[in-house]
């Protein structure tokens, strides 16, 4: 029975390719990931790799992510996390670049390792690393035995089955996944939310993927949208606060699997560069749902408009503003801006996919790039 399950997790069912496949499955894979680990009835969160380490996750001065790629976007939406709910500061930094410098680390940090793989050479050698000084290692993993989770004092892992596509779909929102219920778990050890703050937050966690689903149940849109983007060169994504990484995320599946160049920044930034590079030739996608910095954002899209670029808007349910300025608008329902990256970031991945489709790109094997990097 077990090898039936694992072989239809190999297979592609309908899906014309993997990646589709795997953003498809995304609200099982992110539901799978809460199982057993979310209680509305106790109002806990309980998180077996973390249990043995309660103990320095309540002591901790200060925590440090490191990553990869789609890794390493997870990883700044984790240090979003953690800050709000467990209010303690937070460093992510690319495992590639930590053990070129000389960082202070020592016996009281936490160092968090995130991985789909658990092989990446570069995530090896900054864990190799911290706990050479002593630093206590956590991870979040995909692959269950693999290199990085043995490495580490503690696991959590993503469940999110095999992921084949070489751009990272399911395996990012399952880790965005753990790292909220990791924010979470740090924060009622240590006191800084309240147990009814942590059930509604539960509570509305519980909801989120059947929020995923209505997302991809719209994908028929996103499609007439990437048919515009195939036909540019250039795409800018743009987000706030935790909407920033998700704008990371949008323009790293654009470049790898489309070819198209695409630079994601904070819309903020805009002014001190990339607004240069905009007129009737630039694509700009915004995530611009309503939060705390919705209208900073739209000021920014007027800005893009006055320069005649083509505003695409993440927008939440029922915006009317944005139906006025944006040339294109995509709609998400409606959540608690720290789980704005769960769903925001599945349109983008629509379509990066089918702009590469309609390019003729090869999306599940994109040209140069490996699913697991192996070498430093
Ligand atoms: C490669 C993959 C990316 C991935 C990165 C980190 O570049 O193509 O999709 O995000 O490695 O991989 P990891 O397995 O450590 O998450």
């Amino acid at each position: 029975h077990d090898l039936e399950l694992k072989l239809e997790e190999l297979e592609k069912g309908n899906f014309e390719h993997y990646m589709l496949k795997e953003i498809f499955e995304q609200p099982r894979i992110v539901k799978d990931c809460m199982r057993g680990r979310i209680d509305l009835k106790v109002g806990q969160i309980s998180l077996e790799g973390l249990k043995n380490h309660t103990k320095q996750l309540k002591a901790a001065k200060r925590i440090l992510i490191v990553g990869c790629g789609t890794s390493w976007h997870a990883g700044l939406i984790g240090e979003y996390l953690i800050e709000e709910y467990a209010r303690v500061p937070v460093e992510v930094e690319y495992a590639s670049e930590f053990r070129y410098r000389n960082p202070v680390i020592g016996e009281d940090d936490i160092v968090i390792a995130i991985s789909q793989s658990g092989e990446t050479a570069d995530t090896i050698a900054a864990i190799n690393l911290a706990k050479l000084n002593g630093a206590t290692i956590l991870s979040v993993c995909n692959v269950v035995g693999s290199s990085i989770p043995r490495l580490s004092d503690g696991v959590v892992y993503t469940h999110a089955g095999p992921e084949i596509g070489v751009a990272s779909t399911k395996a990012f929102t399952a880790q965005v996944t753990v790292l909220t219920l990791m924010a979470l778990f740090m924060a009622q050890n240590r006191g800084t939310i309240t147990s009814s703050q942590l059930i509604e937050l539960q509570t509305e966690l519980s909801t989120i993927t059947s929020k995923m689903q209505t997302v991809l149940d719209v994908n028929k849109a996103v499609k007439e949208i990437a048919k515009r983007i195939s036909a540019f060169g250039n795409c800018l994504f743009l987000g706030r606060g935790i909407g920033f990484p998700v704008a990371l995320e949008g323009a790293l599946k654009l470049k790898e699997i489309s070819y198209i160049h695409a630079e994601g920044y904070p819309a903020a930034e805009m002014k001190h560069g990339p607004i240069a590079l905009i007129d009737a030739n630039m694509p700009v996608i915004f995530i611009a749902t309503k939060g705390p910095s919705y209208d900073k954002v739209i000021s920014n899209i007027q800005e893009v408009k006055a320069r005649k670029g083509n505003v695409i808007a993440i927008a939440t349910e029922g915006d009317k503003i944005l139906k006025e300025i944006a040339d294109e608008v995509i709609e998400i329902p409606a959540v608690n801006e720290c789980f704005l990256p769960l769903l925001a970031v599945i349109p983008l991945q629509l379509l990066s996919y089918y702009a590469a489709v309609m390019r003729g790109c090869n999306v599940d094997q994109p040209r140069n790039l490996a699913k697991s990097v192996t070498v430093e």
